[in-house]
């Protein structure tokens, strides 16, 4: 099955797509993204991703690109590409000129996408759990536009990585515990979860939005709050939650156990919901 391309239009192999060098998402960074993926042939909570391309575009002053555009083109791709499990990278940037740090209006967005079949996580981390370090967070004060600005996010991961480990966490210099370099964070203290509230510092997750509905409908109370890592260190469990995250236990974080140092029941739980939601 093909790894294909999206260009503002047209479908292509991947290799074959090319923007040209005075993009400004090249030159400035002036863009914004979505990563969908799709379970047994049907995309996951698309609506909801399209609902948050939107207000990124919204956010930084783009022209909006009507949505029925944007639906027919991921569903086209999904559907040429043949693959049941794949994921979907949208990028659009504000469009092609002459450098410039200032933008005109009206400008014409190009839209890139590309679909591969996901690459899942290794078992092992599932089983095992996962082990995160934490950093500053040095990213700007926007972070709940998805921009493709991910300089910060990607030192941190290389960060952990570098240091034996498998992600990091964000924490402001206040002690404030945000979110992973590509994931949100919840913690489980006393069979109640904790996580971040939706503020401009962490980006409004849809797999983040998914537990909170499932926690709804199971009965299992939730608080968004600000903690700090002293919580995080204490708490019962700890998981990340991202598009091909999913649900991921945190079993270590800057080398303390959370809880046993195994992955928690509710965590378990809260993970074979999401994929049961997913598949259903
Ligand atoms: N990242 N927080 C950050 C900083 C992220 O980059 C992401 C997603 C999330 C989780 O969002 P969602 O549940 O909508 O995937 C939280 C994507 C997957 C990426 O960078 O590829």
């Amino acid at each position: 099955m093909p790894d294909l391309a999206y260009l503002n239009g047209e479908i292509l192999p991947i290799e074959k797509a090319m923007v040209p060098i005075e993009d400004r998402g090249y030159q400035f960074g002036d863009g914004v993204y979505e990563f969908i993926a799709s379970y047994d042939g049907r995309l996951f909570m698309l609506e909801e991703h399209l609902d948050r391309l939107e207000r990124s575009l919204r956010e930084l002053s783009y022209d909006p690109i009507p949505r029925e555009t944007m639906r027919q083109a991921v569903v086209d791709l999904l559907k040429r590409s043949g693959y049941p499990r794949a994921g979907i990278y949208i990028q659009i940037t504000r469009g092609i000129a002459p450098r410039n740090h200032a933008f005109t209006s009206g400008m014409a967005p190009q839209i890139v996408m590309t679909i591969r079949a996901v690459s899942e996580l290794p078992e092992k981390l599932r089983t095992d759990g996962a082990a995160a370090i934490t950093v500053q967070d040095t990213r700007w004060e926007r972070c709940d536009i998805k921009t493709i600005q991910l300089l910060s996010n990607s030192l941190a991961k290389q960060k952990a990585l570098d240091a034996g480990c498998d992600d990091a966490i964000f924490v402001t210099n206040q002690n404030v515990v945000r979110e992973g370099t590509s994931s949100n964070l919840f913690m489980i203290v006393d069979e109640k979860l904790f996580t971040h509230p939706l503020t401009p510092n962490i980006l409004p997750g849809i797999t983040r939005l998914a537990i909170l509905q499932i926690c709804q409908s199971e009965g299992l109370p939730v608080q968004e709050t600000f903690f700090n890592t002293e919580a995080l260190y204490g708490a019962d469990e700890a998981f990340l939650t991202g598009t091909v995250t999913e649900v991921l236990p945190i079993v270590r974080v800057d080398d303390k156990p959370i809880g046993a140092g195994t992955v928690g029941p509710i965590t378990r739980r809260l993970y074979a919901l999401l994929r049961e939601r997913a598949l259903a």
